[in-house]
Order: structure tokens, then sequence, then C-alpha cells
């Protein structure tokens, strides 16, 4: 028989990463126990992992910076590892409102990691981001480039990497995994889960299918005059199916390697937004009629990982290329126009 699994604390799990990972961990036979406040979710994705898993995790609904709500939590069950999803991403806002994302990323985290430790919960794995590197020196963008965020996002996703750091020098015995996400793109192949952006998209692809399903007229491109290869920017774009099983591969180095680890999940390939729409219409037999504006502020023109690190030392590499991407991106839009709120 095999062995049992261990059992996972997924904060933020019915956001948009966090449910395409727990989705995984239950079909691999981990116990899950979800923690979110919904503030950017909602509790059909509950019943949207149970159709596809047949199994449904513990959920509470709380926040992560209230230190009794986590206690009871971490009293109720014995968990093994955290994968710290829940925070705040929008790096508009984050200019807007500092004091919140600094309340809700690092205070969030400091509160989590109090109640870890007080419970003797030695491993977690968290949600970092490309966003550290800033405006790159090198490409592809390795573990060991320079870290400087441009945004008080950004600020707040280095200082919880610098906090991780530091309990690990205090405490040795922890395992620390930090994955900086490069750019979450696709849904569940199943077209039950995925990405549901509040208002208007910020991020690219959502923004595309929102197109495709006619909540937009067009496409605006930020900027047709960078240094690539048509002008318009360039990212690696992930599908969050890879990401999700990312987590799952660094769960099982923290299960036997102690210490601080960071490692970049990316495909290590970069994509301009006029080959991701190319690539979207091509697959997907839509048209997504755009028009060319100004740069956005703070936009960089390349951004691609060098995920060799993750390939080597988690045994992990990207399945999905840009097709599968689009597809399953289209294909979550198309069943779900409006997300959870159908
Ligand atoms: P998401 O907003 O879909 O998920 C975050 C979840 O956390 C939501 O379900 C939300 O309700 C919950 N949450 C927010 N604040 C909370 C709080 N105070 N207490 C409890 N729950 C709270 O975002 P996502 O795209 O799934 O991102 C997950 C993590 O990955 C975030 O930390 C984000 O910064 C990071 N990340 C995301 C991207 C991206 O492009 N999506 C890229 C790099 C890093
Ligand atoms: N873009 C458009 N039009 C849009 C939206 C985006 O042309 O409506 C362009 C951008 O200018 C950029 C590219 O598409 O060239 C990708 O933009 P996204 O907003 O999708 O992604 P970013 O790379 O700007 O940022 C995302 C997240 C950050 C995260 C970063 C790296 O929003 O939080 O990926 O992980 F830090």
């Amino acid at each position: 028989m095999e062995a049992k699994k261990e059992h996972i604390l997924a904060t933020g799990g019915l956001g948009y990463i966090g449910s395409h990972t727990v989705v995984e961990l239950l079909k691999s036979g981990y116990e899950v126990t979800v923690i979110d406040n919904l503030d950017n979710s909602s509790l059909e994705v509950l019943n949207r992992i149970e159709e596809l898993t047949s199994k449904m995790p513990n959920f509470y609904k709380g926040d992560v910076r209230d230190s009794e709500f986590l206690k009871d939590v971490f009293d109720k069950h014995a968990i093994d590892t955290v994968i710290h999803f829940a925070g705040l991403k929008a790096v508009g806002e984050s200019c807007e409102k500092p004091t919140l994302y600094y309340d809700v990323n690092v205070v969030g985290s400091v509160r989590l990691i109090e109640a870890m430790v007080e419970h003797d919960v030695t491993r977690i794995v968290f949600s970092s981001s490309a966003t550290v590197y800033g405006e790159p020196e090198e490409l592809p963008i390795s573990e060991n480039s320079p870290i400087k965020p441009a945004s008080p996002y950004g600020d707040t996703k280095m200082m919880v990497e610098k906090l991780l750091q530091s309990v690990s020098s205090s405490r040795p015995d922890l395992s620390i995994a930090i994955l900086r996400y490069f750019n979450p793109v696709g849904a569940h192949q199943s077209g039950r889960i995925g990405e549901n952006p509040k208002g208007t998209p910020n991020n690219l692809v959502p923004y595309i299918t929102q197109v495709a399903v006619g909540k937009h007229q067009h496409l605006n491109v930020f900027g047709d005059d960078y240094n690539t290869v048509d002008g318009t920017g360039v990212r690696d774009y992930i599908h969050v199916c890879d990401l999700a099983n990312a987590h799952l591969k660094a769960i099982e180095y923290l299960s036997t390697n102690s210490g601080f680890n960071i490692w970049n999940i990316g495909v290590g390939k970069g994509y301009s937004v006029l080959e991701m729409v190319n690539t979207f219409e091509t697959i997907n037999g839509v048209n997504i009629p755009y028009k060319i504006l100004p740069r956005r502020p703070g936009d960089i023109d390349t951004c691609f990982a060098d995920p060799k690190k993750a390939n080597d030392e988690l045994n992990w590499s990207a399945e999905f290329g840009l097709e599968e991407m689009v597809r399953d991106s289209w294909n979550w839009q198309k069943n779900n126009p409006d997300g959870y709120d159908a």
C-alpha cells in the first residue's frame, strides 16, 4: 500500500494558482486544508474542486493576518507543509494602497510563520514573483540575478523572501521554498476552474479572452516600440497546471531537505504580445481586434526565466506550450463567461 501522503495547508487555496494546485494535490493523494478570506475568490471553487477530484478539501474562511484564526486551524489539523498563496497581486493597486499591500502580504506572512513555528510546522512553499527582478540586467534571468523590485507589490514579495531567509538562519531545521513565478496563464483542461479577475483585467491573457467573449471591443496593446521581435513586450508565459506541478515537486524536495531555496518557475522562453494574440487567433479560430497604445508605465521590454535550477534540483520542467495555454484559457472563458458568478 502507498505510504500516507502529507497534510498540506494552502493559504489562498481558492484563488487562481491555489485552486489548480489544490486539484493536483488532491489527485496525488495529499490531504489538503484551505484557508481563504474570499477577497478574490468564490466558494463555488470548492464545488469545482470536488467535481474534478471527487474530494473536498477542509475549508476555513478567514484571514492570514488573524493569529487566533490561524491558531484554531493549526490546532485542528496536523499540517506538514504550508503553501502560502494568499496575498494581493496588482502592481497598480499596490502603488495606490501601499499600506494595504504591506499589511496583507508582509504582516500576513509574519503571522502565518509565527503560527507555523508555534505548531512545529517546519516546511513552507512561498508564492513569489519574477517581479522581484524589476528591469532585468541579464537574460535569461537566473536566481542570482539582481533583485530590485519596481513597485510596492514587488517590494512586499522581496520582503517576505528576506523574512523567510532570516527565519531560516535562526532555524536551520526549517525547509523553505521560494517559487518565483513568471507569467501564469491558461486554465485546467476541463474548463471548470480558471482565472477570474475582478473588474477589468490588468493582465494580457484574461483581457484577450474577455475580448474573445465580447466583453471588450478590442485589446489595447501597450507599446510597439520596445526592443523586441515586433516591438511589443515579451514575457515568459507558463501554463498554470505546470506551475501547480512545480509546487508538488517543491513539497517533495522539502520533505527530505532543510534550508532556504529559491527557484524560478518559468518555461525559459519569451513571447511577444502580438505572438500571443496571433497564436490565440490561430488555435481558437477567433478574431482579436487590437489597437496600439503608448507604453504602460512601469513595463519592461523583455522578461524570461532561466529555469535550469528548478529543472535540475526539483526534476521539474514545463510540459505545456503556448498552444495549450491559449487553448485552455479560451476553453475556461467561453464555458464560464462570467467566471464563477454565473
Ligand atoms: P488570486 O488573487 O487568484 O489568489 C489569492 C487568494 O488569496 C484569493 O483566493 C484571495 O481571496 C486570497 N486572499 C487574499 N488575501 C487574503 C488574506 N488576507 N487572507 C486569506 N486569504 C487571502 O491570485 P493568484 O494569481 O492565485 O496568486 C497567488 C499568489 O501568487 C499570490 O501571492 C501572488 O502574489 C503570487 N503570484 C501571482 C502571479 C500571477 O500573475 N497570477 C505571478 C507571480 C506571483
Ligand atoms: N499587455 C498589453 N495589454 C494588456 C495587458 C498587458 O499589451 O491589456 C502587455 C504588457 O504591456 C506586457 C505583457 O502584455 O508587455 C504582459 O503583461 P501582463 O500584465 O500580463 O504581465 P506583467 O509581465 O506585466 O506582470 C505579471 C503580473 C505581475 C508579475 C509579473 C511576473 O501582473 O504581478 O507578471 O510574474 F509580477
